[in-house]
């Protein structure tokens, strides 16, 4: 059975593109190479990207659709990622195990981003980096992509205090022009951090 991403997904085009999320490329230059988890990777853009810059890259999400492109992606592009069919409420994030975590666009309901932003912290090594980037409630003016649900949109304040334990190397709440894809286009108020845990 299709969920909603998987009909989203259901289409020969990548829906947000086959390049990678400027935030995402603009940053990782300076990370150092290592096992990366990507949540909510979906059609695999940012998780292939990775892969090409030498990362060892998981995609997880629940589209089976979305990660099948992703495969594809990688195939075309050379590069190799491991991809996870799970919802994040049910996959575990093992303790110290990873040098990067990303969450683009990985819109989830309150308790849910809470769980996973509390494992997210003790799932990075020593030296890790959870990069993330999403929509804050103001997106709801611009209507240029992401969630309807107040519920579902970030703020730097929440996130600040659901990723306690991680020292922000910058976090900051901004209006970007985003072109991503026909999901992701047009002026849009994202959030976006990176932390690094001690
Ligand atoms: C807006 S898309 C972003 C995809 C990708 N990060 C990108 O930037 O191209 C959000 C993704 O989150 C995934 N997602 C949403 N809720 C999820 C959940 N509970 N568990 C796993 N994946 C989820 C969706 O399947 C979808 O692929």
């Amino acid at each position: 059975m299709l969920n909603t991403w998987d009909e989203r997904y259901n289409t020969k085009e990548y829906i947000y593109g086959t390049e990678p999320n400027q935030f995402v490329a603009q940053n990782i230059q300076n990370i150092k190479k290592g096992s990366v988890l990507c949540l909510g990777a979906g059609e695999g853009r940012n998780a292939v990207y990775l892969a090409e810059m030498g990362h060892h890259v998981t995609a997880v999400d629940s589209s089976r659709v979305g990660l099948e492109k992703a495969r594809n992606l990688a195939v075309s592009r050379g590069v190799q990622i491991t991809t996870i069919v799970a919802d994040l409420a049910d996959f575990i994030i093992q303790p110290e195990s990873w040098d990067m975590i990303t969450s683009i666009f990985c819109h989830l309901p309150l308790q849910l981003r809470k769980k996973v932003n509390t494992d997210v912290v003790s799932g990075l090594k020593p030296g890790g980096i959870f990069l993330l980037q999403a929509y804050t409630p103001e997106q709801l003016n611009y209507r240029t992509g992401g969630p309807s649900r107040l519920d579902m949109l970030y703020t730097l304040h929440d996130l600040r205090d659901e990723l306690n334990g991680l020292i922000f190397q910058s976090g900051e709440e901004r209006v970007r022009e985003i072109a991503e894809g026909i999901m992701h286009t047009g002026k849009s108020a994202i959030v976006e951090l990176i932390a690094v845990k001690p």
